[in-house]
Order: structure tokens, then C-alpha cells, then sequence
């Protein structure tokens, strides 16, 4: 185990690194030996720490990483990871400096990225790799399918560039929606064959995230970027695939105090919960400030003692409420699980997530500074 600081943390975030191997594993029995899959670490990892996440994947033969921006690009380097990454977002000319002299890889979708990265090439004198990025119903970022084949063979022209990829993203594979990714893989399959008979060559096409990783199997090309699904949790229940997915994340935490109060009894700001029995009431140290969502208030359950409990009253920037009135002896220091694993009890994030009516993404991506990172 490994902490943060010497005081043995009151709530806490357990990451279970072995878990985010074994989803890896799984999630590569998905893809044909052939398609590479890559791992999406952007965002610290989805909150489970970029830098430890970063090596787990490599150790498992993930070729590629995966971030948003050039600063976590920047973050995987000082820490030693040589990998090749991949950077999202398109850059802009001081980014492309940056990245280039990083070795990392760039996403282009407009003359000005291509522009920035020329610029650096020549400052730099080096070859930058791109990835060009087609706009296949995301909305985002992307080239319109139809213009694809002219800007790669302007991308062509240039000896300081070399296309590493094309790729793009899917809006809705993780709905019901079938018929428009079926679509869109189909539009991004054409731009693909238009770019193989006009004789350009393209290592790598990729285009799938975890929810076409796992639901498409026409959408993997070359390569899949799943991100949510490495640490455990389902896209959405939309998804027609049950991968054995381990959550990665635990959010802990322990009793602090412990009442009885009688029936009509308001508890918290605001007295959203007001008791309709005689209740035993306990109070745990976690809170918005944590990353435990204010929305979460009187809709989520925890566990204590191996039992789902509700969580009752407004949830405040440090505390909140949890009834165990009907759990014997809960006691002033038992651990109480938000939302991941504790012993046989697993309380899966994207679960909780829809209690309060976000995504697993969310909950993860947002645990406060606060909480200290316990890795296992
Ligand atoms: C371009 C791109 N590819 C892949 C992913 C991974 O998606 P998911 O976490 O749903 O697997 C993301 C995440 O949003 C993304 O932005």
C-alpha cells in the first residue's frame, strides 16, 4: 500500500491497479489479435492516476496512450513513460513545440494544426507524426468525411509530417441507436477504402471507444481506444456486452458518529430527509468536496458491514448521513463503501452514477484532491 502522507486517511480512494490489468486482458478478448489496443489514460486515468495507470498498460503490450492535452502528454514524459502517445486535442503552435519535442503524437483536423506542427517540425528539424481526425457524426472535431482525401494528400506534401493514423469518434455506440453507429463506422469504412485506392499509406485506422470496442466488432480497424471499460466500468447499460469488468476505483470511508433519534426528526441542510421511524443515524467525513456529488442527496445507497445502506439528508461539502437502523452495531470507526469494492460487497461506480442521474465518468474523474490515493 502507498499513501500520500503520513496520516492514515479517515476517507479515501482505492485504486486497484491489478484490476485495470485484468480489465486490459479482458477487454483485448474483444478485439482480433491483429487490432491493437490502445489505452485511454486522459484525464489522470479517469482519476486513477495517469503515471501508475500508464505502466500497468505498457507492461501489458498497450502500444499507444492516450490523453486530452499536451500538459498530461507532458506529465507521462517527466515520469519516464517512452510509449508512443497520442494527444487528442489538436494543438496550436506553442503546444506543437511542445509536443513534438516530446515525441509525441498529434491530432490534425484544420490548415492551422497543420500549420502549428509545421512550423515546429522546422524549428525542431524533426518528423511529426499526425493522426487526422474525420468528423463522422461527433460534432466535435473533425474534417468532413468528403474533404478527408484532399487534406491528407496536402499532409502528404510535407517531409517534416508523416501520417501515423486516421481516425475518428463515435457519438452513440453506447445507445440503442444501432442503426446510426452502424452508419458512421460505415462512413468512416469509406473514407478508409477512398484513402487505400488513392495508393496513401496509412498504418493505422481507429475509430472505436469501449462501447464500440465491445459492441461493433466492424469498427475496430487497426486499433480501439477504450477508456472507461480499463478501469472496470460499462460505458453505459445500453451496451449489449457483459465483459467480466472489474471496478478499479473504491471510494471509502468510516463512521465517525452515531445517533438515535426518534420519527419526525429533520436531518441536514435544508431537512430534505426528515425521519418516519425511529432511526439511527450515522455521520461519515465525505462530501462534495471529496467528489461525492451534492446531486447524490437522499438517492444513493453505501455499504456498511456488508449491507446497503441509504444515504439520507442533504450531502454537505464534508459530511454526510448514512440510516443504519437496520444494521446491528454499527459502531463509530466501521468502513463505509461509496461506491467500488470492499471485501464481497461491490458497489459499481456506474451504478451509483445513475442513481444521481450522471455517468461513471463523472464520479470518477471528479474525487477532490482531498482524499488520499491508496494504491493496492
Ligand atoms: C477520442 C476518444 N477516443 C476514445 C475515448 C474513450 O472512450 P470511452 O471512455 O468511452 O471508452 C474517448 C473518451 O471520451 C475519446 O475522446
Amino acid at each position: 500500500m502507498e499513501t500520500g502522507s503520513q496520516i492514515e486517511p479517515i476517507s479515501w480512494i482505492e485504486i486497484d491497479l491489478g484490476a485495470i490489468r485484468h480489465n486490459y486482458r479482458e477487454l483485448k478478448k474483444y478485439a482480433a489479435p491483429n487490432v491493437e489496443v490502445f489505452g485511454v489514460i486522459k484525464a489522470d486515468a479517469y482519476g486513477h492516476g495517469a503515471v501508475k495507470t500508464a505502466r500497468v498498460l505498457v507492461e501489458e503490450g498497450a502500444k499507444v496512450l492516450c490523453v486530452a492535452r499536451a500538459e498530461e502528454a507532458a506529465q507521462l514524459r517527466e515520469a519516464g513513460i517512452c510509449s508512443r502517445i497520442l494527444v487528442f486535442g489538436p494543438p496550436l503552435s506553442g503546444q506543437a513545440v511542445a509536443l513534438l519535442g516530446l515525441d509525441c503524437e498529434m491530432v490534425v483536423c484544420a490548415e492551422d494544426h497543420v500549420e502549428a506542427i509545421v512550423a515546429a517540425a522546422r524549428v525542431l528539424k524533426k518528423v511529426a507524426r499526425v493522426h487526422v481526425k474525420i468528423d463522422v457524426g461527433m460534432g466535435r472535431l473533425g474534417l468532413p468525411p468528403s474533404h478527408a482525401l484532399e487534406f491528407i494528400r496536402k499532409i502528404t506534401t510535407f517531409d517534416c509530417m508523416k501520417i501515423a493514423g486516421v481516425m475518428s469518434h463515435l457519438p452513440c455506440a453506447d445507445t440503442t441507436d444501432r442503426e446510426l453507429t452502424s452508419k458512421q463506422i460505415a462512413t468512416f469504412a469509406s473514407v478508409r477504402d477512398t484513402i487505400k485506392t488513392a495508393g496513401i499509406d496509412v498504418p493505422c485506422f481507429h475509430l472505436a471507444n469501449s462501447a464500440a470496442l465491445l459492441d461493433f466488432p466492424e469498427a475496430h480497424f487497426d486499433a480501439v481506444r477504450p477508456g472507461i471499460s480499463l478501469y472496470g466500468q460499462l460505458p453505459s447499460f445500453e451496451v449489449q456486452a457483459r465483459p467480466n469488468l472489474i471496478p478499479a476505483m473504491s471510494m471509502k470511508t468510516r463512521v465517525i458518529f452515531v445517533k438515535d433519534v426518534p420519527a419526525g426528526t429533520g436531518l441536514s441542510y435544508g431537512h430534505t430527509f426528515v425521519t418516519r421511524r425511529p432511526s439511527r443515524i450515522a455521520t461519515v467525513p465525505l462530501g462534495y468536496a471529496d467528489g461525492y456529488p451534492r446531486h447524490a442527496s437522499n438517492k444513493t445507497q453505501m455499504a456498511v458491514r456488508g449491507t446497503l445502506v441509504p444515504q439520507v439528508g442533504r450531502v454537505c461539502m464534508d459530511l454526510l448521513l448514512i440510516d443504519v437502523t437496520d444494521v446491528p452495531d454499527v459502531a463509530v470507526g466501521d468502513e463505509v463503501l461509496a461506491f467500488g469494492r470492499s471485501g464481497n460487497t461491490v458497489l459499481r461506480p456506474e451504478v451509483v452514477a445513475q442513481q444521481i442521474g450522471t455517468i461513471g465518468y463523472e464520479l470518477t474523474t471528479r474525487v477532490g484532491q482531498r482524499l488520499q490515493r491508496v494504491y493496492l
